[in-house]
């Protein structure tokens, strides 16, 4: 089991390595971690956010845990060498276009949300966000606008068979989750082309899941929603751009943005399973970098989504997910959450209840 760890800019490193800890407490027979540079970090290091001996060691792992990144250093670099390039690089180039994003208040926790009380409690949806296609990743350009003055623009699309692979693994997801069998997917087909082929491909890739209730939402809408009615959600199926979108807007409905993790995905089996990188939602929060305040619980949460999904370990991933609860349920609290846990002393009291 071999899991490249690329800790990146900011808090990255300091919330890696706490989830690194967790990892290695596990004993897992035969993990071997290796470091890597990625992000701003790697810019200083090597001329490139994402250098091609870094993207080397991740195609030769299993799975990928990623802290953050972004640099306020590296705001005036040219696009292509900007910290983000990083991430973006590594989902396109390993096929990683599958983002699953669950949004879920902890018990106890519901008074953190910006929400009613009840409606906090019910926030229980998992986004399935399209990550290798649409307007990220299309022609893109500047130009002189028709009216004389300079136009920026960005190609839109998608392809059906884009659609229907992330499509099905929505349904897959859907099943999986015993109580979350409606499938809402969001899109903009009242004034895109895009989301009109998109909607399209979703309903004909449902015909073979008649167990799956399936709704279609306009984007706009559905940012209301998700704040308005929360209950109503179970899986979100949509695009890059949307889904960029509306899990930030979950994520501050949660109200605990430092608890939130995600997975990557595609399709290459491994000799454990499947491929996948793993990143808490949280970016590289560069405010508070290098001062041992953020908390690792997103990033150890994220490891723990890599045993589940990357490595088949279910034990282990319920054993690391129920020492985080029991810390929260103990009161261990990072700022993020109104309290003043630094990242070491929430590392440990995780590790004392693995
Ligand atoms: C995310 C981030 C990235 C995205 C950025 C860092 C390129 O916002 O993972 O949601 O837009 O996908
Ligand atoms: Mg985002």
């Amino acid at each position: 089991m071999k899991i490249a760890v690329l800790p990146g800019d900011g808090i990255g490193p300091e919330v890696t390595a706490e989830a690194v800890k967790v990892l290695e407490a596990l004993e897992l027979p035969g993990l071997i971690l290796f470091d890597g540079d990625v992000g701003g970090a790697a810019y200083k290091a090597h001329g490139h956010p994402l250098p091609p001996e870094t993207l080397t060691l991740a195609r030769e792992c299993d799975a990928v845990l990623f802290g953050a990144v972004g640099d306020p250093d590296c705001d005036n670099l040219e696009r292509h060498l900007r910290p983000e390039q990083a991430i973006l690089g590594l989902r396109k180039e390993l096929g990683l276009f599958a983002n699953l994003r669950p949004a879920k208040v902890f018990a106890g926790l519901e008074h953190l949300s910006p929400l009613a009380p009840e409606k906090a409690a019910a926030i229980d949806m998992m986004f399935v966000r399209e990550l290798n296609g649409d307007v990220y990743f299309g022609d893109k350009g500047t130009r002189q606008g028709k009216d004389g003055s300079r136009e920026g623009w960005d190609m839109m699309s998608y392809t059906e068979k884009e659609v229907t692979r992330i499509a099905q693994v929505a349904f897959r997801t859907a099943r999986a989750g015993n109580d979350k069998t409606r499938v809402t997917s969001v899109d903009k087909a009242n004034v895109l082309e895009t989301s009109q082929v998109w909607r399209d491909a979703v309903n004909a890739a449902a015909g073979a899941h008649p167990d799956i209730e399936l709704d279609h939402m306009y984007v706009d809408n559905a940012a209301m929603q998700i704040i308005s009615h929360p209950e109503r959600f179970g899986v979100i199926l949509t695009g890059n751009l949307f889904g960029d979108i509306l899990s930030d807007l979950a994520s501050a409905a949660v109200g605990s943005i430092g608890l939130l993790a995600s997975a990557s995905m595609g399709e290459r089996q491994t000799a454990h399973g499947l491929f996948g990188l793993y990143e808490p939602i949280h970016g590289s929060a560069p405010d508070i970098a290098g001062q041992g305040k953020a908390n690792p619980m997103a990033t150890i949460l994220s490891a723990a989504m890599m045993l589940r999904h990357s490595f088949g370990l279910n034990a282990e991933a319920e054993r690391i997910e129920a020492a985080v609860a029991a810390a929260l349920g103990d009161g261990i609290r990072g700022g993020d959450l109104g309290g003043s846990h630094g990242t070491e002393a929430i590392g440990q009291a995780v590790l004392e209840r693995l």
